[in-house]
């Protein structure tokens, strides 16, 4: 307990519930705490917030600069807010593979903050894992393996031209462009810039290749750490209300939207925080 703040963990190797912080009204010390819980639980969560675009910005800028998504269009006005929408009649939506934020750019988001304006009674929950304790269980010999070895990542899975968003016309109601295929290589072990920890740098989403091997000699193996990674034990489940937030740190985690909910609306507001290049 901090102040009126009190932070729970939801699960064993990530997540953590915040009460007691009104997003709009937080102190600097607030922010500290904040911040530290991030960092030792991976992603947290608030419920019964009432966030604006202005004031959600507001608070995400006090972590770093803004991302503008590339290829998301943002909301009227709000060049760093977008939102993230499922209509009814959509087939698909947004994140419904596991993925960390932006993998495929150079330097990608550090943190991502979403905020619930209108969620289904049911379904439409998101799912978190640890890619520093999935690394942790690894034998001696894989991390060894792994500790060199550069993966390739690609905007163009989610954002090209053969991409099912495009091809199946999904999730209609987002406005999002297409774009020319960009890739770009990271480590796949890779090392938290604030708390030092080792962790997988897994983005099955943005996949294409590891470094210097084939596509098919990639993949088995890419293939195993999802398998790994995902096991129940490294993940934590959050189930949406309206005004919920949860707020995860993209250098150590991946999430997964889970698209259970045919025929119900979701709507989420999303900011993203600036991050480094993985190293
Ligand atoms: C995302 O991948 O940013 C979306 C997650 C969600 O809508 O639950």
């Amino acid at each position: 307990m901090v102040g009126n703040m009190h932070v729970s963990p939801v699960a064993g190797a990530l997540g953590a519930e915040i009460t007691g912080v009104d997003l709009n009204q937080v102190s600097e010390q607030v922010i500290k705490d904040i911040r530290s819980a991030l960092l030792q639980h991976g992603v947290i969560f608030f419920r019964d917030q009432d966030l604006t675009p202005e004031s959600q910005t507001a608070f995400a800028r006090r972590f770093g600069p803004l991302n503008r998504h590339p290829y998301v269009t943002p909301m009227d006005g709000h060049p760093d807010v977008f939102l993230i929408v499922k209509e009814p009649e959509d087939k698909h939506h947004f994140g419904n593979s596991w993925h960390t934020d932006l993998a495929y750019a150079e330097h990608p988001a550090m943190a991502t903050m979403l905020y619930g304006l209108e969620v289904p009674d049911a379904g439409g929950d998101t799912m978190f894992l640890s890619q520093a304790t999935a690394y942790e269980a690894l034998s001696d010999g894989m991390k060894s393996i792994l500790s060199d070895v550069g993966v390739i990542y690609t905007n163009a899975n989610s954002y090209g031209k053969g991409s099912q968003r495009f091809t199946d016309g999904v999730a209609k109601a987002m406005k999002v462009s297409q774009a020319a295929t960009n890739e770009v290589t990271h480590p796949i072990v890779r090392t938290h810039p604030e708390t030092g920890r080792k962790g997988l740098y897994l983005s099955d989403l943005h996949f294409v290749r590891f470094a210097d091997m084939t596509p098919k000699e990639s993949r088995p193996l890419f293939d195993y750490l999802v398998a790994h990674a995902t096991r129940p034990e490294f993940t934590c489940r959050f189930q949406w209300r309206n005004g919920s937030v949860a707020m995860w740190d993209n250098r150590c985690t991946m999430h997964y939207a889970i698209s259970d909910f045919p025929n119900a609306r979701r709507i989420m507001q999303r900011v993203t925080i600036e991050g480094d290049r993985p190293v």
